[in-house]
């Protein structure tokens, strides 16, 4: 963390975005060197018939394109997930559309999907998988719909259908707060619809469906429900918010987008509480928004997690954040008496 201290004010002397392009060139070039350490045992699972070595991932749109999948598992990542990635290669909106709020640990960020498209992406994962196919940890793959598209539900079908031989897991994607009506896609008929199409596209591969922390309770637990009924292998929670009463009067806390960081632990914690209590830990859940420490990823295990996601965290503290987050995890786990990560998930429904 002493290095990361030092260099932060010079990353935050940049644009948001090109601060973001010199970390992932620089975790790019890291992945060419060696591989992750060894875990401890007791951050380990098996989820979908995959080994997690440990429960923390990286959260969607820190490596859309799959620049740095290695660099990413070598700063200690359990998993990794690219994307979000659109049928067709996309521009998103125009610039700036990343705002760092520091008094928050937040961003905002409206980039609207910008990404090389899928297909550049699935050339990438598959001269990967042939050099790298025993070292690899866990890489899922984020879909979504392009903002033009004529038929989004289409996309998702696309995509899955594109990927499922070669992700580890697929993120249905219709939680974006940046593709105008792309959050429509949660309600109603829709989400059975998209639910239906992809699990066809892609019968063999986990799928999880990855909701906004802006739905109301109901809704959410209404999606899990679905997801049970039509054979969805689980829910990440959540996306981005677009709630602001943390935020608007900070400097650029009125700026349009998805707010990301501290102030989403507690909404997208609760929801994933909600929806844990709601299938009765018959759904697998990832919980993601606001980790910053290893009491606040053991808080979502706790609540009903098996993994937690992180991105904005990664951005305030820096690489070493992972490692430090490992050893106090394993701390946090033998202090409440749990052998592995496994006996935690859920701990706090019971009794
Ligand atoms: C995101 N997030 C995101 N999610 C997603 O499913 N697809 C995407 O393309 C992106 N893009 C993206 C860009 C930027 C700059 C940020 C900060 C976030 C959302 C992300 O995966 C996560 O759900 C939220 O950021 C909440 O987690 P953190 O950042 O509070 O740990």
């Amino acid at each position: 963390m002493g290095l990361y201290k030092a260099l932060r004010p010079l990353l935050f002397a940049l644009p948001p975005e090109t601060a973001h392009k010199l970390t992932l060139s620089s975790l790019a070039m890291l992945g060419r060197f060696g591989t992750p350490n060894e875990d401890d045992h007791a951050l380990g699972q098996q989820l979908w018939g995959l080994d997690f070595a440990n429960p923390l991932g990286m959260a969607a749109g820190f490596d859309k394109d799959g620049d740095a999948i290695c660099g990413v598992q070598r700063i200690g990542f359990g998993f990794g997930e690219i994307g979000t990635l659109t049928p067709l290669p996309q521009a998103g909106n125009p610039a700036p559309r990343v705002f760092r709020l520091p008094q928050a640990e937040a961003l905002i960020n409206r980039l609207g999907f910008n990404n090389q498209g899928q297909i550049e992406a699935l050339h990438r994962l598959q001269i990967l998988r042939a050099r790298k196919h025993r070292t690899l940890r866990p890489i899922g793959v984020n879909i979504g719909a392009n903002k033009e598209s004529a038929d989004r539900i289409a996309d998702y079908e696309k995509g899955a259908a594109r990927f499922a031989a070669l992700a580890d897991y697929l993120t249905v994607n219709i939680s974006s707060p940046n593709t105008p009506g792309l959050r429509d896609l949660q309600g109603g008929e829709a989400v059975v619809e998209i639910m239906q199409r992809v699990r066809a596209a892609a019968p063999d591969t986990p799928i999880l469906v990855k909701i906004a922390p802006d739905l109301d309770r109901d809704q959410a637990c209404e999606i899990g429900a679905l997801a049970l009924a039509h054979k969805i292998d689980g829910l990440i929670i959540s996306n981005t918010t677009l709630e602001r009463s943390a935020v608007a009067d900070m400097r650029h806390g009125r700026e349009a987008g998805g707010l990301s960081g501290q102030p989403v632990y507690d909404m997208s914690t609760d929801m994933l509480s909600d929806v844990y209590a709601a299938t009765e830990g018959r759904l697998r859940l990832i919980g993601v928004g606001g980790v910053g420490t290893a009491a606040q990823a053991y808080g979502k295990i706790c609540a009903g997690a098996s993994l937690v996601q992180l991105y904005t965290g990664l951005v305030y503290h820096g690489p070493g954040l992972v490692g430090q987050m490992k050893r106090q995890l394993v701390a946090l786990l033998r202090r409440d008496g749990f052998g592995t990560i496994s006996e935690a998930i859920g701990s706090a429904h019971k009794g």
